[in-house]
């Protein structure tokens, strides 16, 4: 599971279970206190360390492949790249989000255990280096395997 708590004064929050799947890992669940109808970017960070106000603490994009920001399952991309959420009426995204090569718990080079979760203030663009142009981190929170 993550536990994702707000960051950089929002109020963003909300729970994530976390699967292996196909090629990489799932993520549902739900984020709120978003902005209704938004976009926003979710990617999987390096550091599982949510500590600063800002959760920069986190680091950049997973991306133990060394490959270019991009988006999931369409070409080169980070194993943390993720497909944008989007809030509905009542700032609630219901997440539905896939990594694609990484694995959940074992240790390889990329286990996403232990590291973070992040939501961010704008859409990832998918092309702009090295971060989609996401802006500031909303939430943050670390993927707990429970074992
Ligand atoms: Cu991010
Ligand atoms: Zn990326």
């Amino acid at each position: 599971t993550v536990v994702l708590a707000s960051a950089s004064g929002s109020l963003v929050s909300g729970k994530l279970t976390v699967r292996p799947m196909g090629d990489g890992v799932h993520l549902t669940g739900e984020i709120g206190g978003l902005t209704p109808n938004s976009t926003h970017a979710i990617h999987i960070h390096e550091k599982g360390d949510c500590s600063a106000a800002d959760a920069t603490s986190a680091g950049g994009h997973f991306n133990p492949a060394a490959q270019p920001h991009g988006q999931a399952d369409h070409g080169a991309h980070h194993a943390g790249d993720m497909d944008n959420l989007v809030a509905n009426a009542e700032g609630v995204a219901k997440v539905d989000a896939h990594a694609s090569g990484v694995t959940l718990g074992g240790g390889a080079p990329n286990d996403v255990a232990g590291r973070a979760v992040i939501v961010h203030a704008s859409p990832d663009d998918y092309k702009s280096q090295p971060t989609g142009n996401a802006g500031a981190r909303l939430a943050c929170g670390v993927i707990k395997t429970g074992r």
